[in-house]
This record gives structure tokens, sequence and C-alpha cells, in this order.
């Protein structure tokens, strides 16, 4: 248990393997909503309709602080 949390963080803050095929954590996919979501690749501007801080578009995110959104949000349906 221990090796898979430290996984986890090493994953978080070093943003490159591929941690949702080993965990299977992964998010509800942009994929579900391609026209609102089309052209938003960078986190900046996906936080620009999710923050919750920001009166946010959409569904406010419990995770603003996350990198790499995409890694967990852009799978296959
Ligand atoms: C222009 C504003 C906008 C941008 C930019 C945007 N989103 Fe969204 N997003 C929305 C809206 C609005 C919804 C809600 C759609 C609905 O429920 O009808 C949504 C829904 C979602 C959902 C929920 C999907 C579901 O199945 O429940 C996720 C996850 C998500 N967005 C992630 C992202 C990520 C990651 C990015 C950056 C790549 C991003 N969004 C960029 C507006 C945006
Ligand atoms: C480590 C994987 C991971 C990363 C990175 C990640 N997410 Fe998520 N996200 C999840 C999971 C799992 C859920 C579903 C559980 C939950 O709601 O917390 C989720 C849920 C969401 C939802 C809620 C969808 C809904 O229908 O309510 C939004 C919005 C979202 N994420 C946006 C983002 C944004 C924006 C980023 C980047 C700043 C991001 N996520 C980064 C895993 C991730």
């Amino acid at each position: 248990m221990k090796r898979i949390a430290f996984c986890l963080a090493l994953c978080l803050v070093a943003g490159g393997c591929a941690y949702r095929h080993y965990l299977g954590v992964h998010g509800p996919s942009i994929r579900r909503f391609p026209e609102i979501h089309a052209g938003a690749r960078l986190d900046e501007e996906c936080l620009a309709c999710h923050h919750p801080d920001r009166d946010p578009a959409g569904p406010p995110t419990s995770h603003p602080r996350f990198r790499g959104c995409l890694k967990c949000h852009d799978d296959e349906v």
C-alpha cells in the first residue's frame, strides 16, 4: 500500500508515467462533450471553466491543484 501511495505522489509530481493504467484512477472524459472541449488542451484553459473559485461554467473540480488534467480526463468515453 505504501508503495502505491508513493507511486501516486511521485507520478503527480513528475506527471510522466501511466499511473491511470496502473491504478485505474481516471476521471470522466472530456470526450463526452467534444464541442465544449474542442481546443482546450492546457490545464489553465480547463481551470478557466472548472476552477471552483472562479464561478465556473462547467462543474467545479474538487482538485484544481492537479496538473496534467488530460492525463485523467481524455480517455475514450
Ligand atoms: C469553455 C469552458 C470549458 C473549458 C475550456 C473546459 N470545460 Fe470541461 N466542461 C465545461 C462544461 C460547461 C461542462 C458541463 C457539460 C454538461 O454537463 O453539459 C464540462 C464538463 C466537464 C467534465 C465532466 C464530464 C462528465 O462526464 O461529467 C470534465 C471532467 C471536464 N469538463 C474537464 C475538463 C478539462 C480536463 C478541460 C481542459 C482540457 C476542460 N474541461 C475545459 C466547460 C469547459
Ligand atoms: C490523477 C487523475 C486526475 C487528474 C490529474 C485530474 N483529475 Fe479531475 N477527476 C479525477 C477523478 C477520478 C474524478 C472523479 C471523482 C471526483 O469527482 O473527484 C475527477 C472529477 C473531475 C471533475 C468533476 C466532473 C463532474 O462531473 O463533477 C472535474 C470538473 C475535473 N475532474 C476537472 C479536472 C481539471 C480541470 C483537472 C486539471 C487541473 C483535473 N480534473 C485533473 C481525476 C483526475
